[in-house]
């Protein structure tokens, strides 16, 4: 009757995030396109986009998360070249210009150690895609908590879970997106987690 077991979800995608999956879902990520998972941490978000036949690659500031992520795509998708998984800051990819269909960026930019820090890794992120490619981005945000955070120095906030973080405004994101030539493939969606972060996903069409 019942041919497809709920527990298939997990063993197919994971802990994928949920608005990557529903850029999945519009159909926006295909079979033979070429993605970077930008500071890919252990992978969750590309395990299943390379078992999936997309091109992936990953770049993290981390060695032992692309060394758990070469170890992911050894299992999962041996024909992934080790050399797509590389240790890099996102301000300075050793990848050419508009290599990539897809890039994604998801948890990261709060690591940013400034508001110059921030502007050159979206910069690098949107050297690296062609023009028309997908910008997937999850970062946290001041949007909707404005007033309830406790500002530190500048865009830097003390985090009700304990540290502090980089937070972008919505002003910073519309400025960044006209000054590279951005067009949104979505409204912004935020999602406020009581009492503690803002996360705002931002999509974005290099034009
Ligand atoms: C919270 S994890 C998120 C990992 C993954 N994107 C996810 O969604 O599960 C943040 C990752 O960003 C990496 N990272 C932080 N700042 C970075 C930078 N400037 N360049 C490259 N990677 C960075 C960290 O090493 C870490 O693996």
């Amino acid at each position: 009757m019942f041919h497809i077991p709920i527990t298939s979800l997990k063993a197919q995608f994971g802990d994928i995030d949920i608005y990557l999956f529903d850029q999945l879902l519009k159909g926006r990520i295909q079979k033979g396109m070429k993605l970077l998972d930008a500071g890919c941490g252990n992978g969750r978000n590309i395990q299943y986009l390379m078992q999936a036949g997309v091109k992936v690659y990953g770049a993290d500031v981390s060695e032992t998360a692309i060394e758990q992520v070469n170890q992911l795509a050894k299992e999962l998708a041996p024909t992934l070249p080790a050399r797509n998984f590389i240790v890099a800051d996102l301000e300075n990819l050793p990848f050419a210009d508009t290599e990539f269909d897809v890039v994604i960026c998801s948890a990261v930019l709060h690591f940013a150690r400034s508001e110059a820090h921030f502007s050159s890794i979206i910069t690098e992120l949107w050297r690296v895609l062609k023009p028309g490619g997908l910008l997937f981005s999850r970062l946290s945000t001041t949007i909707g908590l404005e007033g309830k955070l406790q500002q530190m120095e500048g865009r830097f906030y003390q985090m009700a879970h304990g540290p502090v973080w980089f937070l972008a405004d919505e002003a910073m994101l519309v400025k960044l997106e006209k000054q590279l030539g951005f067009m949104r493939l979505d409204p912004l969606k935020t999602t406020v987690v009581e009492q503690d972060r803002s996360m705002t996903t931002w999509v974005l069409r290099k034009v």
